[in-house]
């Protein structure tokens, strides 16, 4: 099956108000690309002023809250950030995983959430290293998707234009290290039968990308592997001269 390929810019927490000429650029830049799609998911202080300015390219958020509205101080609700112009939102990525605890549980009510409002989801899995050399990568990150997925019934319709997945070992993520071809070829063809086995065939349109340190030296290779279908990129997003090769080597591949 052909998935067209999917370019993502985490910017995690960096971006101020003199940074919106950068998402211009990247906007315009990824405008010329026609069979690549592309996203920046942004700081929620950027998100209006980044979505009402760049129509042409989806903006997202990097987390949502499961809840529509509450007594939750500090989070953001899928109707806030569909009101703020977003399209999207990342949820599990391992920095909050981490760093705010959050479960596959708290991961799978928040995709459902943001599938459920409208918005697109990019679902983020991976291991840590010393999963990674006791040689139970494969198992720990299938078990951590399947765990965090959102259940077909509540909003399969959704399922997969809206859905991806993005595999990112936490120990290739602002490192400089990046999986091997092979082990990523192995995670991705995991996860896919995964994919398969909760959603049947819609599973296979469901598209799976690979994070971690992805630059311009690395993605050809990288877009290369089978059952790749895009990046997540952190550090490499921030300016429109190092991602917009990123998203011309999606387009080569
Ligand atoms: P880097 O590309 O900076 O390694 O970050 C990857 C990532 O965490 C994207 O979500």
């Amino acid at each position: 099956m052909t998935r067209r390929k999917y370019v993502v810019g985490n910017w995690k927490m960096h971006g101020v108000s003199s940074d919106l000429g950068e998402i211009h650029s990247i906007a315009a830049g990824s405008a010329s690309v026609s069979n690549v799609d592309t996203a920046l998911c942004l700081p929620a202080t950027l998100i209006e002023r980044a979505a009402r300015s760049v129509s042409i390219l989806p903006i997202g958020g990097q987390d949502v809250h499961w809840a529509d509205k509450g007594a939750h101080t500090g989070c953001i609700s899928a109707a806030m950030l569909l009101d703020a112009g977003a399209k999207l939102t990342i949820v599990g990525h391992s920095e909050r995983r981490e760093g705010q605890h959050e479960t596959n549980e708290d991961v799978r009510r928040k995709a459902e959430a943001a599938l459920a409002a409208g918005l697109g989801v990019i679902l983020c899995i991976g291991e840590s290293l010393g999963v990674r050399e006791a040689g139970q990568a494969v198992g720990t990150v299938q078990a951590q998707l399947d765990e965090s997925l959102p259940h077909a019934e509540v909003s399969a319709a959704a399922i997969p234009g809206q859905f991806a997945i993005a595999y990112e070992p936490i120990w290739a993520i602002g490192t400089g290290k990046v999986a091997s071809p092979a082990d990523i070829g192995e995670m991705h063809s995991a996860l896919r039968d995964r994919l398969v086995a909760a959603y049947g065939d819609a599973g296979n349109e469901i598209r799976i990308l690979y994070g971690g340190s992805v630059n311009a030296s690395n993605a050809a290779e990288i877009f290369a592997v089978d059952d790749v279908d895009g990046a997540l990129v952190g550090g490499a997003s921030l300016t429109a001269e190092k991602f917009l090769p990123i998203v011309q080597a999606a387009s080569a591949a």
